[in-house]
């Protein structure tokens, strides 16, 4: 079976004047269809370069990256767009909705370039919204809405376009613990009907909700293995170990 994602020894450097940061510093992973996977770390680990460059919005400075057995590296920004397009959803701490367009037009905007109508558009829209329970907030602006009800219309579109991978960039970091819980518990539902999760967090309990844990330190793999805290937790610098430090 083809990887949805494989990085075979990437390397991602930033040269800031004689100071050299290695923030990806050879790793090499595979992610398969169906898998629920949580990228851990601490701050300044490599985590949102790691989903930078697995979202298509930043290439590697060495090694490479086959999305569903494609090298992203070889493609031109266009197609890099297309392919983030068509494979990916996205959810953002922030949740990053668009204040000027309503619940319905957000969970929408995936959908603009697929080539549907009108019609299929919102359709496709309204399942996506019914899926997360919000379907009867779909005319509502999203200032209406509370911020766990904002963090689901990102759900919904990140959901609408059909993705093969959902990479969710610390869901629940602007949330109250409850409704982040249930964030959670929404990417586990997604995770039982089939969805392909990558979750990226600093935080071990959250983490540990996954099904298989991904420890980056140093912009290196130090634990890939089962969500079992008393493990990933133990093998990471001391001060590390406590999980919830704040970014
Ligand atoms: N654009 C950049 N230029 C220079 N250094 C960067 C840049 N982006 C990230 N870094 C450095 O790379 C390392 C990893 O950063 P990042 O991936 O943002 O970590 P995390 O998301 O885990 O906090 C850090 O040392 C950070 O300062
Ligand atoms: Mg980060």
């Amino acid at each position: 079976m083809t990887p949805l994602i494989e990085f075979k020894d990437v390397y991602k450097i930033y040269q800031m004047g004689d100071n050299v940061v290695n923030a990806i510093d050879g790793i090499s992973m595979k992610v398969y269809k169906g898998e629920f996977v949580a990228i851990v770390g601490q701050s300044g680990s490599g985590k949102s370069t790691c989903m930078n460059i697995i979202g298509c919005l930043d290439v590697p400075t060495k090694g490479k990256y086959f999305l569903d057995g494609k090298d992203v590296s070889c493609m031109n920004d266009d197609e890099q767009a297309e392919i983030r397009n068509k494979k990916l959803g996205f959810i953002f701490q922030q949740y990053n909705l668009i204040t000027k367009l309503n619940v319905l037009q957000n969970v929408e905007l995936p959908l603009l370039y697929a080539g549907l109508s009108d019609k299929e558009q919102e359709e496709r829209a309204m399942a996506s919204l019914k899926r997360v329970g919000l379907e009867d907030k779909a005319k509502n602006m999203t200032s209406q809405l509370s911020g766990g009800q904002q963090q689901r219309v990102s759900i919904a579109r990140a959901l609408a376009g059909d993705p093969s991978i959902i990479l969710a960039d610390e869901p629940t970091g602007a949330l109250d613990s409850k409704t982040g819980k249930d964030v959670l518990g929404f990417l586990k539902k997604l995770h039982k009907e089939g969805n392909t999760i990558v979750l990226i967090t600093h935080d071990n309990t959250i983490a540990a909700q996954a099904q298989r844990v991904i420890r980056i330190q140093d912009g290196r793999v130090i634990y890939d293995g089962e969500p079992d805290i008393t493990k990933f937790a133990a093998v990471a610098h001391a001060g590390d170990a406590e999980g919830g430090e704040s970014v």
